[in-house]
C-alpha cells in the first residue's frame, strides 16, 4: 500500500496534468477511471491511503494524456445530450456544437411516427439522441465504417433503445433499390478539406479517425452528393439537416435552391454558422 492518501494522489496528479486547460477536472476523471470509482466514492475515499494498483493504472493514463490522447478515448466514454456514449478509435468524439443538429430536429414539425435516416453515424450519438426524444420514431442509422457501427449498437443498447437500425451503406447506396423514403435526414458527414488536415489541433489529427473528417480537396466531397441526392430519399415535405464547416454555408445553401424552401442556416456557441436546414417542396 501507498504512503499517500487519495487527495494527495488527485493533488500530484494535477499537478502533472497542468499543461491541460482543466487539469483538476481531469486528475478526477482519470483517478476515477483507474480506480472504477464513481463520483461518490471518489469524494468519500479521499483520506484513504492509495492501492499500488490504482497508482499503476494512473500513471499509464497520465503518461497517455501527456503525449495528447484525448481524454475521452483515456475514458472510453463521452457524454452527449445528456447521454452517455461509449467512444473508441474507430469514431469520431461527439462535439457538442453537433447538438445543434439535434435541437434543431426536434423543432420540426415532423408526423407523430416519422421515418428518420441518420447518414454517417459515428458512435450513433445523433440517432441515439433523437430515438430518446422521439421514441415512436423509426431511425435508420448508417455508416460506412462497420467498427463504427458495432459500437453505435452498443451505444443503443446501452441507451436502452430498440427503434434504431444500423445498416453499413456508403451515402445513399444502401436504399438505392428501396422504396424508403424520409421524413428526416440528419448528418454529419465528413467536412474538412484535405488541405486543411495539417492545421487541425494535433489531438484531432494525431488521434481522431481521418475518414470521418476528410472529405476531398475542398472538404464538401460528401455534402455535395448529399445535398444532391437528398429529395430522392425524402418524403415531399421532408426535412434535411447537415452540420457543415466554416466558410462552406454560402456554397451548401447554393445547391439548394430548386427542390427546397425554408432553408436556414444556424450558428453554433460561438456564432459561427454550422448546421444547415431545409425543407423539400412538396410537389
Ligand atoms: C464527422 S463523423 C460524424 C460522426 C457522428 N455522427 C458525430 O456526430 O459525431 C462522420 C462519419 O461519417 C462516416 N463516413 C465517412 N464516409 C462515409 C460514407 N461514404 N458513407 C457513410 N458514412 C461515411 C465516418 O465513418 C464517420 O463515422
Amino acid at each position: 500500500m501507498s504512503s499517500k492518501n487519495l487527495e494527495q494522489l488527485f493533488r500530484e496528479t494535477a499537478a502533472r496534468l497542468a499543461t491541460s486547460s482543466c487539469p483538476f477536472v481531469e486528475a478526477r476523471l482519470l483517478i476515477k477511471a483507474a480506480g472504477k470509482m464513481d463520483e461518490a466514492e471518489f469524494f468519500r475515499r479521499m483520506s484513504e491511503p492509495v492501492k499500488p494498483s490504482l497508482e499503476r493504472k494512473l500513471n499509464q493514463l497520465v503518461r497517455k494524456r501527456l503525449s495528447g490522447w484525448p481524454v475521452a478515448y483515456l475514458l472510453g466514454r463521452r457524454e452527449f445530450w445528456g447521454l452517455p456514449f461509449r467512444v473508441n478509435r474507430s469514431v469520431l468524439i461527439p462535439r457538442p456544437e453537433t447538438e445543434l443538429v439535434v435541437e434543431k430536429a426536434l423543432s420540426l414539425p415532423l408526423p407523430p411516427e416519422p421515418l428518420i435516416l441518420d447518414l454517417g453515424t459515428g458512435s450513433g450519438n445523433i440517432a441515439i439522441s433523437l430515438g430518446k426524444e422521439l421514441p415512436a420514431a423509426r431511425i435508420i442509422a448508417t455508416d460506412i465504417s462497420l467498427r463504427a457501427l458495432k459500437l453505435a449498437g452498443e451505444n443503443a443498447r446501452l441507451n436502452q433503445l430498440t427503434n434504431i437500425r444500423f445498416i453499413q451503406s456508403n451515402l445513399f447506396k444502401a436504399f438505392e433499390q428501396s422504396k424508403l423514403s424520409f421524413d428526416l435526414i440528419v448528418s454529419n458527414p465528413p467536412y474538412v478539406a484535405q488541405d486543411d488536415w495539417p492545421e487541425l489541433d494535433r489531438p484531432v489529427k494525431d488521434f481522431e479517425p481521418q475518414k470521418a473528417l476528410i472529405a476531398g480537396r475542398d472538404g464538401l466531397k460528401f455534402i455535395r452528393q448529399l445535398v444532391r441526392k437528398a429529395s430522392t430519399f425524402l418524403k415531399p415535405g421532408g426535412f434535411l439537416i447537415i452540420e457543415i464547416g466554416a466558410g462552406q454555408a454560402a456554397e451548401v445553401t447554393g445547391w439548394l435552391e430548386s427542390d427546397w424552401s425554408e432553408i436556414e442556416v444556424l450558428p453554433d456557441y460561438s456564432g459561427f454558422p454550422r448546421v444547415v436546414s431545409a425543407r423539400r417542396v412538396s410537389r
